[in-house]
């Protein structure tokens, strides 16, 4: 140990010695041998911060998150289409009873007494009527004394009118006719006579019944008189539609 410490002095005092000599001469050097390694420096500074490196490839799906929160309400819907009918429902309780129901009546009578009317053709009396309803009929009467005189093989008519117009399909009216009236068989019969029907008038509101005068198909015409030395009615009842 102390002869190993001593050889280390020795060997440093012949080191430095030679360093010495090879420092001031340097021809010496390449008699000099190498010295040992020194230690290791200390670590350098931190160097720049390199590129960035190509994107590395796709990871794996991550977990599914959980719900979100509910959305808010949406705006209304449109309408749907119509349901099937449901099926009938139980026969519901009784009703009260109701009230008597009695139908006014609508009619109306135009009377003269005596019109003796010698007219051969045309209109002879009118009464307006105010009809309550479209769908209803008019029941007409009248009632008078219709004649023709002095005449073979003649022909009068007389005839309603509604409006101006006759009764379609099947008219309101009546004929009066004669075989032999003239010469020695000359007849003047004066007789009281009805004409009468109902009639599908599609209106409602006014009406005029005319009671009229005229020729018959088919025949010669003859000398007519209405309403001689008596009364003379237009008699209007507004009536339901009849029975089917
Ligand atoms: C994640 O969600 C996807 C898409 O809805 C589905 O196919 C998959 O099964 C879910 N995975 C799990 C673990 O629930
Ligand atoms: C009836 O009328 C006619 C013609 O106007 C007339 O001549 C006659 O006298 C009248 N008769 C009566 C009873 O009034
Ligand atoms: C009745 O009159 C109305 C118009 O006023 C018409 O539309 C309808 O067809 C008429 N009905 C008949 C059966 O003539």
């Amino acid at each position: 140990m102390v002869k190993g410490f001593v050889a280390f002095r020795i060997l440093l005092v012949f080191v430095v010695a030679v360093s010495c000599v090879c420092s001031e001469k340097q021809e010496c050097r390449a008699r000099c041998k190498d010295g040992r390694d020194g230690r290791n420096g200390r670590n350098g500074v931190d160097g720049v911060d390199g590129r960035n490196g190509i994107d590395g490839f796709c990871g794996k799906h991550g977990i599914n998150g959980t719900n979100g929160i509910d959305g808010k309400d949406g705006r209304n819907g449109k309408d749907g289409k119509d349901g099937r009918n449901g099926k009938d429902g139980k026969n519901g309780r009784d009703g009260r009873d109701g009230k008597d129901i009695t139908r006014k009546r609508n009619w109306k009578e135009c009377a003269w007494d005596n019109i003796s009317d010698g007219r051969d053709n045309g209109l002879i009396k009118t009464c307006s009527f105010s009809k309550s309803e479209q769908s209803t009929y008019l029941y007409v009467q009248v009632s008078s004394n219709m004649r023709i005189v002095n005449c073979d093989a003649c022909c009068k008519r007389w005839f309603i009118t509604f409006d101006g117009k006759e009764c379609t399909p099947v008219a309101i009216d009546g004929v009066v006719y004669m075989y032999k009236g003239k010469g020695s068989r000359y007849k003047n019969l004066h007789r009281p006579r009805v004409i009468a029907g109902h009639c599908k008038i599609n209106k409602s509101g006014r009406v005029n019944v005319g009671f009229n005068v005229g020729n018959c198909r088919s025949y010669p015409p003859g000398d007519a008189h209405t309403g001689w030395n008596s009364a003379t009615r237009i008699h209007i009842y507004e009536m339901e539609p009849p029975q089917q």
